[in-house]
């Protein structure tokens, strides 16, 4: 007797889309067998006229993350409920390091409270601060813990959390030496910087002003400055949350030029532009990078269906809105920064993307399941629906509709970035290492059933990605 049988659902396979009357058979929390399977089982979920698709896999997220002293109502317990409640089973966040502290400090500090809440399995990105040796000397033990990717910031200098150029350098080098993934968030600081000061003498404190301190060249500046330096690093990048038309050109020439670069972006630089910045809840659209325009929109659903951006994640980091607006009327850096998604994610995409007609289903799941899974190092284990894998699944029906709004959603936060919205795409069942923990809709999930699963970098998959290892390839010489 098997544990459970998904029976007969439309299943996303690595081979394509197994049209119709497919089972997915499961036990001991992994899948044990696909096609017919008439082994009998402890629970049976009909999935006839139905999808059966891999549960997403969210590559970056910020659970109860502070800003000043507001903090995200999204924690490990809230967040990871309301995400298996859309579709993910596995999330991926950032241990920050802070300045001058051992970053194994911060990933003991944020295992401490992702194990006694989290819902679902989790891994780990590092976010580097400094480059001290003792920084770049620990480089190896992260890796070797499972936490492969680091997160360097071009930005942020008040926050303490920036790097300098010759910083970036040294930890792209020595990140690439122990065999991890180097990344950045892309924005040019003293532009940025120079803007926020100009708009602050003027009295010009309207979320609007957001935006234009940031206009696409404070993206593409840093990301074409970073790019040259990993390269000369021999280095390969990790983009994160890529907004701009123009950010993504420089991406598509240095892949183009066969550097080992890749680029994710975001649900809502998909699907929200600047306008937003604009409505009278405008400063909840405050986001880094901000909110562009439906030009840039339609360059990144471009990318997503030709392969130059190779995975879309929410970079959840969902304050309520009077912790927003309290910053209001003073300097705009001040305003906590980011949208609440963990949970619409497969929803809003599913609808503007499969349903509009943008993505085939193959690659949406490419998009927000296998290639997350890939580039955290959790695949095959995450992110795609064959034997040996983790029995993580969702079904859904695709006929049923839903309205967002703060009252539809899931996270406790007090707005919805997507207010009004139709969608489908919620599945009825999320499936979580063989657990069923969304059963029609409703969550049944455990505090703390979630682990952490340690990420390990397969270069030769990821070289589907466009990410060969730059170490084997005729790539740009040092
Ligand atoms: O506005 C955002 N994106 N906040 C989260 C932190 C980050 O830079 O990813
Ligand atoms: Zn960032
Ligand atoms: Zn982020």
């Amino acid at each position: 007797m098997i544990d459970l049988l998904v029976r007969g659902g439309c299943v996303v396979t690595p081979a394509g889309v197994v049209k119709a009357g497919c089972d997915v058979a499961v036990d001991g929390g992994r899948i044990v067998a696909l096609g017919r399977a008439d082994q009998p089982a402890r629970r049976t979920v009909d999935a006839s006229s139905m999808l059966v698709l891999p549960g997403l896999v969210d590559a970056h997220v910020h659970l109860g993350c502070s800003s000043w002293d507001a903090v995200t109502p999204n924690d490990w317990y809230h967040g990871t409920a309301a995400a298996a409640v859309g579709g993910v089973t596995t999330v991926v966040d950032f241990a920050t390091q802070t300045r001058g502290r051992l970053m194994m400090e911060a990933v003991d500090a944020w295992r401490s409270r992702a194990d006694p809440d989290a819902v679902i399995d989790y891994g780990l990105h590092l976010s580097i601060t400094d480059a001290s040796s003792a920084t770049l000397d620990e480089i190896s033990r992260v890796v070797d813990y499972g936490i492969p990717t680091f997160k360097m910031f071009t930005i942020y200098r008040s926050h303490g959390i920036m790097l300098e150029d010759d910083q970036i350098l040294e930890v792209c080098r020595r990140v690439h030496e122990c065999g991890g993934l180097p990344g950045v968030h892309a924005e040019n600081a003293p532009i940025a910087e120079r803007n926020y000061a100009r708009f602050a003498a003027k009295g010009l404190w309207q979320p609007h002003y957001h935006a234009l301190a940031k206009p696409d060249y404070v993206e593409a500046e840093a990301i074409n400055r970073v790019l040259f330096l990993a390269r000369v690093a021999s280095a390969p990048l990790y983009i994160y949350h890529l907004s701009t038309a123009l950010g993504l050109e420089l991406v598509r020439r240095a892949r183009a030029a066969g550097q080992a670069v890749l680029a994710e972006t975001c649900t809502h630089y998909l699907t929200l532009s600047a306008d937003c910045l604009d409505r009278p809840d405008g400063v909840n659209y405050i986001c880094s990078p901000p909110l562009r325009s439906v030009a840039d929109q339609r360059a990144l659903w471009q990318a997503l269906s030709d392969g130059a951006v190779a995975l879309v994640s929410t970079d959840e980091a969902g304050y309520n809105a009077a912790d927003k607006a309290r910053a209001l009327g003073g300097p705009l850096e001040a305003i906590p920064n980011g949208l609440p998604g963990v949970e619409l994610r497969l929803p809003v995409l599913y609808t503007q993307g499969v349903e509009g007609g943008r993505l085939s289903l193959e690659r949406f799941v490419e998009l927000n399941c296998t290639n997350p899974a890939r580039v955290c190092g959790l695949y095959p284990r995450k992110g795609v629906i064959a034997p040996g894998s983790d029995a993580d699944l969702i079904v859904i029906d695709p006929g049923r509709r839903v309205r967002l709004g703060a009252d539809t959603q899931h996270m406790p936060v007090d707005w919805c970035a997507y207010d009004g919205l139709e969608v489908a795409g919620y599945p009825q069942y999320t499936v979580a290492r063989g657990q069923v923990i969304v059963d029609d809709y409703v969550f049944c999930g455990a505090r703390g059933r979630g682990e952490f699963v340690p990420g390990r970098l397969d270069w030769s998959g990821l070289s589907s990605l466009g990410l060969t290892d730059p170490r084997k390839a005729d790539g740009p010489a040092a």
